[in-house]
């Protein structure tokens, strides 16, 4: 663990804390002393290049001045917005409002729609469990590394907290799945589930084989080909408070006008990339590849001060005015990082080195078509060749950033991670073989209670990400399970391609070393 990290971070947290208003979460628990080491790492490790500038105005709190009986029975509900009912008097403990958000869903349009093709990952995430359902011994397994233990019971969400996470980590992940519930209220299933908010996966497949040996359901972030930890969006699509990343829905129409302003044969013609190095032995290892006066590998590569950056306020950049280069690297920190969408959104051809770690969604994209492979073996190279392809052929390169753009706006969209949170939640209920019940340590969340007591940028934040009606649509329809011979053909594409870039790779190396 470096020093600089270490300083900036103490310097960050002090800010951040500071500005810390009491809620559910900051009660014993919260010690700002739980910033150990691993947090510092972790925290780093999951962003790499990106800060806001904008700061939309302090939201106030409006109360519907309406009868809310006579709306219930009236008039369609898409047209009703239910904001944050906030309790304003003084010393009144926010309690969840009755009889006011609707609890039953009823849309009024009446299309069926296909989910992307990457929900039916869903499937294979909660396949262990297909034959043997999960029993409450099974989820108790699970208790060891959980943060909270998430409860849904007829449509009341219930949360009993084990531990601090990183940041506000918890907070916007239990946010999301509270806004969930208000797009499609009355349609989830009562639940019990454990969600541990750290980094990488811990569920291994070696531990749990055989009969009799269901691993733990477990939900995180990220997991990886040797892990049986169920992925689920990450906080930041509801905002990251503490580097001041807006929710997602927000940062997408920035970027969406950002990339207006440059068009791609206009951008820079290197590959970019601005992140911490010190998180991952392989992002030191990319710095190498900086042009230098001796080397040019086609890069342009940067070290994101996050201190300056929040001593300055993140005026200096808005995500939308990073689309500036014509490729743009992504590489993995201390496990996924959250910034791959932030970069894949930029219409620039992603430059993805090979990574260890998958989130929910990158599993549906297939390189050549969404974005460049690269070696994380020989990354200069393997940059080096990718850029120069690039330049020389223009329109390909232009059409991958932008299928790339197009799955990251389009297919991930707020609507869809909804969806996808709701089909995997739904899967999920239904392989349990217990009845959930509420805990003696739970207490009731909902967003007025997570909300109202909260000021600055978390407030900030679950305002603009705050679904204020139900979906005037059901959810899309999922596609069934890979059968085993389509999931083989859709790997062995895709290690196709990315073996197809290699050979063009060491052809174009073998040339030019002859040629010198
Ligand atoms: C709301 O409307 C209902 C039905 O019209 C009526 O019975 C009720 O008294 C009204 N409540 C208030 C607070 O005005
Ligand atoms: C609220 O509580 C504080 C501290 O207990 C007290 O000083 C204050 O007078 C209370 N305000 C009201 C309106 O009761
Ligand atoms: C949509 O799908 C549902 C169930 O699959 C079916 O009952 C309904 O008729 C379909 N609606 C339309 C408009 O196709
Ligand atoms: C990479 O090279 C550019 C251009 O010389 C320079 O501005 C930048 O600071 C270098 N990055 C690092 C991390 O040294
Ligand atoms: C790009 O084009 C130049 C000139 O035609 C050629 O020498 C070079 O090998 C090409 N590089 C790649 C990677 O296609
Ligand atoms: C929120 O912050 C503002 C300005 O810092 C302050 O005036 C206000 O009383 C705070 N509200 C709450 C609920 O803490
Ligand atoms: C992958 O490449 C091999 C050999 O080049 C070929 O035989 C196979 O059909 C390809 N598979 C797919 C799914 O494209």
């Amino acid at each position: 663990m470096e020093k600089d990290n270490e300083t900036y971070l103490k310097l960050f947290w002090n800010r951040t804390s500071n500005n810390r208003k009491p809620s559910l979460f900051s009660s014993k628990s919260a010690k700002a002393t739980a910033l150990t080491t691993t947090f510092l790492i972790c925290f780093i490790a999951t962003f790499s290049a990106f800060i806001l500038c904008n700061t939309p105005k302090f939201a106030g709190v409006s109360i519907p001045n309406k009868n809310l009986s006579t709306i219930h029975a009236a008039q369609p509900q898409e047209n009703i917005e239910f904001p944050l009912r906030c309790t304003k008097l003084e010393n009144v403990t926010q309690t969840c409002p009755r009889d006011y958000y609707p609890t039953s869903h009823n849309p009024t349009k009446n299309h069926n729609h296909t989910c992307p093709s990457y929900f039916r990952w869903i499937h294979e995430d909660l396949s262990p469990w297909r034959e043997t359902g999960i029993t409450r011994e099974m989820l108790e397994g699970a208790r060891r590394t959980a943060h909270f233990r998430l409860v849904i019971v007829d449509g009341k969400v219930y949360v009993e907290k084990y531990q601090k996470s990183i940041q506000t980590r918890d907070v916007f992940t239990l946010w999301g799945i509270l806004q969930l519930l208000r797009v499609y209220p009355g349609k989830l299933p009562d639940l019990e589930l454990l969600f541990d908010c750290n980094d990488r996966p811990v569920i291994p497949k070696e531990r749990f084989q055989g009969p009799n040996n269901a691993p733990p359901p477990l939900f995180r972030y990220c997991s990886d080909q040797w892990s049986f930890d169920i992925v689920f969006p990450d906080w930041s699509f509801w905002g990251w408070a503490e580097i001041n990343i807006k929710p997602w829905r927000e940062v997408l129409k920035d970027i969406k006008e950002g990339n207006k302003k440059t068009k791609w044969k206009d951008r820079v013609p290197y590959a970019y990339w601005k992140g911490n190095p010190n998180v991952a032995s392989t992002r030191k290892n990319l710095l190498r590849c900086n042009v230098t006066e001796k080397n040019d590998w086609n890069t342009r590569l940067y070290i994101q001060d996050w201190g300056k950056e929040s001593n300055e306020g993140y005026k200096k950049s808005n995500l939308g005015d990073q689309c500036t280069h014509r490729y743009k690297i992504y590489i993995e920190g201390w496990a996924w990082s959250v910034s791959e969408k932030y970069i894949m959104a930029c219409n620039s051809m992603s430059l993805y080195v090979t990574p260890k770690y998958h989130d929910f969604f990158i599993r549906g994209m297939v390189p050549l078509q969404h974005y460049w492979p690269i070696r994380d073996n020989s990354k200069c190279t393997s940059l080096k060749f990718a850029v120069e392809w690039g330049n020389n052929h223009t329109d390909k390169a232009q059409a991958i950033g932008e299928a790339g753009s197009k799955f990251i706006q389009e297919e991930m969209d707020m609507n869809y991670i909804y969806d996808y949170m709701f089909h995997l939640l739904n899967g999920y209920a239904r392989l349990l073989k217990f009845k959930p019940t509420i805990p003696s340590g739970a207490v009731e969340l909902c967003s007025e209670s997570m909300a109202c007591g909260l000021n600055g940028t978390q407030r900030r934040f679950m305002e603009e990400s705050m679904v204020k009606s139900p979906s005037d649509s059901n959810p899309c329809i999922i596609s069934p399970p890979f059968d085993p011979v389509t999931l083989h053909d859709l790997l062995e594409e895709k290690a196709n391609s990315t073996r197809q870039v290699e050979t063009w790779e060491d052809q174009y190396w073998k040339n030019k070393n002859k040629g010198e």
